[in-house]
């Protein structure tokens, strides 16, 4: 069957302070630039979601869609806009993606029909006592094996996701991603080794490291 890329690409980018994270340049080339000519050799086609009154840079080889007022929102439109059997939904704001998590996922997902790319939790977990400001006390310790941090890519069958999509606003659930939506219907997801060179631009801090890696993996 045919095999989509979902790019969600129209935050706003609040915590980076840049304007709409997508459009934000990493060594001359944006986030979406990168994530799309990075996915678009595994797949059929290339959908962004974009925010209100943008558009692709010429060059950028995608299909544009309208986003949402949240991540979820703007997933479910993609949804709507491809009728790709399978789906491979991948944040704009993760730019350095590995083929060989690709083709993890993508063949995981053709046996389970849903696998997240994620990678064990290293750093120490601890919860805030309730009544501190936050982060300013130390709480209780969460221990930290069997616990895993959750990235992008995802692959799914496209009409499981859209059954979860539809399901969860009408019921008015929420999650961070799209495996947590097919776990909240009852879904089994694969997790797939993923990379720390997947982690996500977030904050100036981060664009600073992307921007460094860069400059050294193009050089
Ligand atoms: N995203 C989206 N539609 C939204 C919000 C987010 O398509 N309404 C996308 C972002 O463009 C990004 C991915 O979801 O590629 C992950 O979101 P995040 O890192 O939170 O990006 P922003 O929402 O832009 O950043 P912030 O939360 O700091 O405003
Ligand atoms: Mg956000």
């Amino acid at each position: 069957g045919r095999t989509a890329a979902l790019i969600p690409a129209a935050g706003s980018g609040t915590r980076l302070g840049r304007g709409p994270k997508a459009f934000v340049e990493v060594a001359g080339r944006s986030l979406l630039a990168r994530s799309v000519a990075a996915l678009a050799p595994y797949v059929d086609e290339v959908l962004v979601a974009l925010p209100a009154g943008l558009a692709l840079s010429p060059g950028v080889n995608a299909r544009a869609v309208v986003g949402a007022d949240t991540r979820q929102g703007s997933v479910h439109r993609l949804l709507h806009a491809t009728s790709a059997d399978t789906v491979l939904i991948h944040d704009a704001a993760r730019p350095f993606l590995p083929e060989r998590v690709v083709l993890a996922l993508l063949e995981a997902a053709a046996e389970t029909g849903a696998a997240t790319a994620a990678l064990p939790v290293a750093d120490t977990l601890v919860g805030t006592e309730s009544g501190d400001s936050p982060g300013r006390l130390w709480g209780h310790l969460v221990p930290r094996e069997g616990l895993w941090a959750v990235q992008t890519p995802q692959v799914f069958t496209r009409a499981a996701l859209l059954a979860a999509h539809t399901a969860a606003e009408r019921e008015g659930f929420t999650a961070t991603d799209d495996a947590g939506l097919i776990a909240w219907q009852g879904g089994r997801v694969r997790l797939v080794p993923g990379d720390a060179l997947l982690f996500k631009v977030t904050t100036p801090g981060d664009l600073a490291l992307a921007e460094a890696l860069a400059r050294n993996v193009e050089a």
